[in-house]
């Protein structure tokens, strides 16, 4: 068996982990799901949901992973309960699904950062989407993400995952940061920020029972909660690390990368007229597109269009590409601790089937928004419940103590968080996943 990595650094561990944090969940889901349900209204439930649910939530994975240093599903066993493995096997599982179709999104992501410099959707933006989003042209550039993500996965922890994600997060930092400033000085920037942050209590207060499971199950799925990815990145760090103060930090990062990407999506989508559309898997690429083919065709013969087209789309494809690899490190984790494999043998086999379980969503977007659906609003509620059910009250005060390790402080902010874990977050998150089935049969629970 090969020898067990860690971490090169606290510094690298962190950014690995807001790389994993920071992808396409921040920048094409984030600004919609905001818009559509209420904008201000909801982000405040989705900041609640962030910090009493999410934050916490990610301690509890915290702790298994250090306090196993292995794998998803041998985490539970090392820390003394072998049946626990079962929650560790439906992350192994979610993390298959989800990297299967967030790789074919990716693959339009390479393209369009391709597209934006030739300018091929120009003045076509929704019929070039339809003709590369599904068949071979997904499927190409889907192997081509895939592959990626495979290369930086198979090159080690520190010196693929910690050296990739060291310059790809303060990268997404300085260009988000700076196609923000630009965005705000557009004319027309002030209707867009109404459009993203005006509360509209009312459509929060009317669709209350669907907002709360989106809010809910978009925490999980941007801050990586649910699916094992963080129980295998803490895995890989030292005793001496202070987790609380490092979840803190990810998750403030990764709250300010999806706000930040509002302020770039909507005053530039106001600025050049363009109806910011219904959600969907296709909005963001048609309509920022159109956006971009418009500002191309403003400066004449200056090509400011394809330049700040690359940027933005090279911005989201190194913020998916950090993603994947926390996906696909998952089961390449488990593969290791439990097979005589390499890893770039683990990496490439890995990636090559789960290549092929996205297949179905390159060739049709439907099945690909409805592998979305059932990845957020179910598998990962699924799988966090089972884990704060399992943090709190199997591991427990173990929990506490595996938490103090790094502190050395006393156990007493440990012990508040415990009982959050074992009373609110429990009730949270059983709450919102029978909403969510509840939703996705069709059933009206609240308004
Ligand atoms: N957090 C990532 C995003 O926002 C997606 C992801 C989900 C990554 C689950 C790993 C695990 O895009």
């Amino acid at each position: 068996m090969v020898e067990r990595e860690q971490w090169a650094s606290r510094v690298g561990f962190i950014l690995a982990a807001v790389g994993s944090a920071v992808g396409l969940g921040n920048i094409w889901r984030f600004p919609y799901v905001t818009a559509e349900n209420g904008g201000a209204a909801f982000l405040v439930v989705y900041l609640a949901a962030v910090v009493a649910i999410g934050l916490p939530a990610m301690l509890a994975e915290f702790v298994v992973g250090r306090g196993s240093h292995r794998n998803v599903v041998d985490a539970f066993e090392r820390v003394g309960y072998p049946r626990a493995r079962v929650i560790g096997v439906v992350g192994l599982f979610t993390g298959f699904f989800i990297l299967a179709y967030y790789s074919v999104v990716g693959g339009w992501v390479l393209r369009y950062v391709l597209a934006s410099a030739t300018g091929a959707y120009f003045g076509k933006p929704s019929a070039y989407f339809g003709a590369i989003s599904a068949g071979l042209d997904a499927l190409a550039f889907h192997a081509i993400f895939m592959a990626t993500t495979v290369g930086i996965v198979a090159a080690g922890v520190r010196e693929g995952i910690e050296v990739a994600t060291k310059l790809m997060v303060p990268t997404i930092l300085v260009l988000m940061v700076a196609l923000a400033a630009w965005a705000l000085t557009l004319p027309g920037a002030g209707d867009g920020l109404a459009y993203y942050l005006t509360p509209d209590v009312g459509v929060l207060v009317s669709n209350l029972g669907t907002i709360l499971p989106f809010a809910v199950g978009q925490a999980f799925f941007t801050l990586s909660l649910g699916m094992g990815a963080m129980i295998t990145y803490a895995s890989y760090v030292g005793d001496e690390d202070n987790l609380g103060v490092d979840a803190l930090t990810i998750v403030l990062f990764n709250t300010f990368v999806g706000v930040l990407a509002g302020f770039v999506v909507f005053p530039l989508l106001f600025a050049q007229g363009v109806d910011p559309g219904d959600p969907g898997p296709g909005a963001i690429f048609v309509s920022i597109a159109t956006a971009f083919g418009e500002l191309d065709a403003t400066f004449g013969t200056l090509p400011v269009g394809r330049v700040l087209g690359v940027v933005f789309f090279g911005v989201v494809a190194i913020a998916a590409l950090s993603s994947a690899i926390s996906l696909l490190e998952v089961v390449v984790s488990y593969v290791l601790d439990n097979y005589d494999v390499d890893r770039p043998a683990a990496a490439t086999a890995v990636g090559t089937l789960m290549f092929l379980v996205g297949v179905p969503s390159a060739l049709d977007t439907d099945v690909l928004s409805l592998a979305d659906t059932v990845a957020s609003n179910l598998l990962l509620p699924l799988g966090v419940t089972l884990v704060v059910v399992f943090v709190g009250w199997v591991f427990g005060r173990q929990a506490v103590e595996e938490l103090d390790v790094g502190t050395g402080e006393g156990e007493t902010l440990e012990s508040v968080w415990l009982w959050h874990v074992r009373v609110a977050l429990v009730v949270a998150v059983v709450f919102t996943l029978a909403l969510s089935v509840a939703e996705l049969l069709g059933a009206e629970v609240l308004p």
